[in-house]
């Protein structure tokens, strides 16, 4: 399985990919990250020439904000996301970040984003911070960091 990834700009695709993710992506979620593609670093995982998936990231001195991440459905589980969160650490260590961060929900029953969550501690990212309710979002957030 040969992944590409590249930066991409203004991406309406990734717009799409996130709407089929009704399980994590909210229609609030949809609106920020249809500005936020427009806004901010977005890079594409691509299979055979199809977006398969993407991560948009805020870079701020030396800290690393991972804003979306997503991987189509269908091609969750392939090494895809790992893909891509590998290409943000190195890009992001070598423009001089040492931090990098994300933050997710913080549900402790919500199944899709304990697989989420899941993830990120897998790939070495440490929950900094919960909060019961995320003024921004009014539901509980999680904030993991992790050194690069
Ligand atoms: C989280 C996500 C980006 C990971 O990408 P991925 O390509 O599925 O992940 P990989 O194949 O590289 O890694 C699979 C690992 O992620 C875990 N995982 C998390 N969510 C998963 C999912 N929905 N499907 C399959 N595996 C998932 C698996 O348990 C596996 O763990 P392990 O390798 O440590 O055993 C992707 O599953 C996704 O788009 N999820 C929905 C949206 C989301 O949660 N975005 C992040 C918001 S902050």
């Amino acid at each position: 399985m040969e992944i590409s990834i590249r930066q991409i700009y203004g991406c309406t695709e990734c717009v799409e990919i996130a709407r089929e993710l009704k399980e994590w992506f909210t229609d609030r979620g949809i609106e920020r990250l249809s500005a936020d593609v427009r806004a901010y670093e977005t890079y594409g995982a691509y299979l055979d020439g199809k977006l398969v998936g993407f991560v948009v990231v805020k870079l701020d001195g030396r800290l690393a904000e991972i804003l979306w991440m997503a991987v189509r459905r269908g091609y969750q589980g392939r090494g895809i996301g790992t893909a891509l969160l590998g290409f943000v650490e190195r890009a992001a260590k070598s423009r001089g970040c040492s931090l990098i961060l994300v933050k997710t929900s913080g549900d402790p029953e919500y199944e899709p984003y304990i697989r989420t969550r899941r993830f990120y501690e897998r790939r070495g990212f440490v929950k900094a911070l919960a909060i019961d309710e995320y003024p921004e979002w009014r539901e509980p957030m999680a904030l993991y960091v992790k050194c690069i």
